[in-house]
């Protein structure tokens, strides 16, 4: 048995979910839905048994827990490092004891990412003080950036607004992005945040919205613009299926759940990705609808708000996210 497993304390828990920043309570309810136990909450973070995996509210899931009895500031780095080299202290107790311990570890250069990135492939491992003795540490998560939050090198001129960072994080965790010759039906664009992306990325663009774009957005020739309703949109009106069908469009969560069947039905090889808005309490027997799409995922994006965002892409999609495991029985 590896040195570290062999030390590890008797827990009740086999996962810790950090919530989104403001989602906690949508959180729990996902949680409760799905069946998982809660076995304690501190702070941010809700630690649960029985239904291992990450869950779509949760900015990172911590996917390995394990508890240390440490002596010192020094044993607990010792410990951590034993384990495996990159981790990130997420603070709830004894801040400034947890800082010593961070300071002690390998330093992990941090550099803004430039889009289009790709997601670290070295493991990140998250880490706490439960107590002043008491190290609780995971060194598998299910997001590779600290706090599941990816930092971009910002594009402050360009883009109409900071929608953009949405679709760079989205497609960053696809792991796939359009490109020349690809055809992008967006709905919801305007003012043309998501388009501005498309467009560089070099992808034809039909934008739908019953606004109008940005005119600098508008310009290009790849963007034709559509002044209506997204929810009228089929494939017939297209000359050709898209390959990637991307909705920011602002309606109820049940009606964008009937847009994401019809579009994955419609366009089986598609790639799909469309905001899941949620308005005050979330019911996340419907939310959890969406995954009955086949090959659907949800997560909570570092740019997204009080929404989450799916997918469905032809390889599977981000493994960040939540999806409908293969029934056990
Ligand atoms: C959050 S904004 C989209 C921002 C956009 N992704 C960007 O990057 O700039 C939502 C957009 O959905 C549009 N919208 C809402 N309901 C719509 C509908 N039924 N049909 C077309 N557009 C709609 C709104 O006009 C608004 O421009």
């Amino acid at each position: 048995m590896p040195a570290e497993t062999s030390a590890a304390l008797p827990i009740e828990y086999d996962t810790v979910h950090q919530a989104a920043d403001g989602q906690r309570d949508a959180l729990v309810d996902e949680l409760v839905h799905r069946g998982s136990q809660i076995v304690d909450d501190i702070d941010s973070l809700i630690f649960t048994r029985d239904v291992p995996g990450p869950a779509a509210w949760a900015q990172n899931t911590w996917l390995a827990p394990r508890e240390y009895r440490v002596d010192s500031i020094g044993d607990a780095a010792r410990r951590l490092t034993s384990i495996q080299r990159n981790w990130h202290l997420h603070s709830i107790a004894h801040h400034r004891r947890a800082r010593l311990i961070a300071d002690k570890l390998p330093p992990i250069r941090f550099k803004p990412l430039e889009f289009p990135a790709f997601v670290p492939s070295a493991p990140l491992g998250s880490f706490a003080l439960l107590d002043r003795d008491r190290l609780l540490a995971s060194p598998v998560c299910s997001s590779a950036f600290a706090d599941g939050h990816p930092i971009f090198a910002e594009d402050r001129t360009g883009p109409p607004n900071r929608a953009y960072l949405k679709l760079w994080e989205a497609l960053t965790l696809a792991r796939r992005r359009p490109g020349p010759g690809d055809v992008c039906l967006e709905l919801g664009a305007s003012p043309g945040g998501w388009t501005w992306v498309l467009d560089r990325l070099g992808a034809e663009i039909i934008a739908v919205d019953r606004a109008d774009l940005a005119p600098q957005i508008m310009a290009s020739t790849r963007v034709t613009t559509w002044r209506g309703d997204a929810f009228g949109v089929t494939v017939d009106d297209l000359e050709r299926p898209p390959d990637w069908i991307l909705s920011d469009v602002i309606a109820y969560p049940s009606r964008l759940l009937d847009l994401a069947d019809y579009w994955c039905h419609a366009c089986p090889h598609a790639a799909v990705i469309i905001t899941v808005k949620c308005q005050g309490m979330v019911d996340p027997a419907e939310i959890s609808r969406f995954l009955d799409i086949k090959n659907a995922r949800l997560c909570h994006l570092a740019a997204n708000k009080h929404e989450l965002t799916f997918f469905r892409l032809p390889e599977g999609g981000p493994p960040e996210a939540v999806f409908r495991g293969p029934d056990p029985h």
